[in-house]
């Protein structure tokens, strides 16, 4: 028997690697500050919970492909507060935004198609595209300057005549960056002069700092037939493990399209989407109190970062992530002695070596991906274990 080629050319991701050390390190007793998954820990609203108790006993149905029409509703409406121009029509649910985003470039990208992306980039787009033979082209987005977009001369460089899409996260998983109304008219320009797809994965679109402003690709006209907008529930709520996320567009051909591949895996889970219709009502005020708290976390530990010796890194902007260069020579092999080898009274660190999140995989080798989704006290933990790690590393490989 044997496999595809297709899943052969699938990579595991550098944050999957360190599984079996985590597990093992576990199992011998260390306490890990695991700041290598974006999964956050604040509690899920109880709206979300209240459904599944009312739920009546008796058959379970397959919900309706396109995803229920109470969350479709309450996510138009979701939009239309913050300008975004979405009917429930041009909504469809999905098992998470990953279903979303491996449907999106199943519908638009044929094989050898490319598809442009800012370097770093969210791993798993990577594996998407391993999966559908499309190619991964990138623009570098520069850590001195908090990874932001490079001009739109630089960006257009690298539009080939294979160049189907431009893929933004905004605000970006790895790194915090979080792009001004001036950045994403370059792309919107891009897009327009050479007619291609904008996929705006905006998952992160609520955790946004210091009052500055967000600009979704949703509040600029003119692009209705290039427009994808990737969401879901899983970051903005703390409900990863519900699975509920959604594709939005005004294209007609794009969304029929879907359509066809909503419809071949049935539905997305019944009460999960009663239960996340519930939470897209959630009033203003949730997202400006967990925003503090994060906006908290995010300050503990660029303060932390910025104190040990040899680490460099710019203050992130938005999402839960940052990304500092540290004074070692490869970060997954500290990453991996870290687990193995170092602790402060039996606790240690885990994080994700940045090169996974790279291209050219050599040019993250000095650079890590924290998620400050701990509390405050954990972060500051978490920061010294790290200074001491880095201090023992460099030592005993000098
Ligand atoms: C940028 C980005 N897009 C999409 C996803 C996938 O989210 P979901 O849990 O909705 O599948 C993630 C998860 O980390 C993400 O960081």
């Amino acid at each position: 028997m044997k496999l595809s080629k297709r899943i052969e050319g699938v990579e595991y991701s550098a944050i999957r690697k360190l599984t079996p050390y985590v597990d093992r390190a576990k199992k011998d007793g260390k306490k890990l500050y695991e700041l290598n998954i974006g999964a956050p820990d604040i509690d899920v609203p109880d709206i979300y919970y209240d459904t599944f108790q009312k739920i009546k006993k008796g058959p379970l149905p397959y919900a309706y492909a396109q995803g229920i029409s109470e969350l479709r509703e309450a996510t138009a409406n979701y939009y239309k507060k913050r300008n975004i121009n979405f009917d429930a029509d041009d909504i469809y649910i999905t098992n998470g935004a990953s279903e979303a985003i491996l449907f999106t470039f199943q519908v638009i990208a044929d094989e050898g198609d490319a598809v442009l992306t800012t370097d770093p980039f969210y791993t798993n787009y990577m594996t998407v595209f391993e999966q559908l033979g499309v190619e991964l082209n990138v623009f570098k987005t520069d850590p001195d300057k908090g990874f932001a977009l490079p001009e739109e001369k630089e960006i257009e460089k690298h539009i080939t005549d294979k160049t189907v899409a431009i893929l933004l996260s905004n605000p970006t998983n790895p790194t915090g960056a979080l792009y001004s109304e001036g950045e994403i008219i370059r792309i919107v320009n891009l897009a327009k002069k050479y007619d291609l797809f904008i996929i705006a994965d905006e998952v992160y679109r609520e955790f946004v700092y210091d009052g500055n402003n967000y600009k979704s690709f949703g509040e600029v006209g003119g692009i209705e037939e290039n427009l994808i907008l990737i969401d879901s529930i899983s970051k903005r709520f703390g409900a990863c493990g519900a699975r509920i996320g959604s594709v939005a567009s005004k294209n007609k051909a794009f969304n029929d399209g879907i359509n066809k591949l909503c419809n071949c895996r049935l539905a997305a889970p019944t009460i999960e989407q009663m239960a996340a219709a519930k939470l897209y009502e959630i009033d203003k005020s949730y997202f400006e109190e967990v925003n503090k708290e994060y906006q908290k976390r995010r300050d503990v530990i660029y303060e932390e970062l910025i104190s040990i010796p040899g680490v460099k890194v710019k203050k992130p902007k938005g999402a839960f992530y940052v990304m500092p260069k540290l004074p070692v020579d490869d970060t997954e092999k500290f990453a991996i002695w870290m687990i193995e080898n170092f602790d402060i009274d039996g606790e240690t660190l885990v994080f994700a070596p940045a090169k996974g999140f790279f291209k050219n995989k050599e040019e993250g080798k000095q650079m890590i991906r924290l998620a400050f989704i701990l509390n405050t006290d954990a972060l500051k933990k978490s920061m010294k274990i790290l200074k001491e790690g880095i201090k023992a590393y460099v030592s005993e490989n000098e």
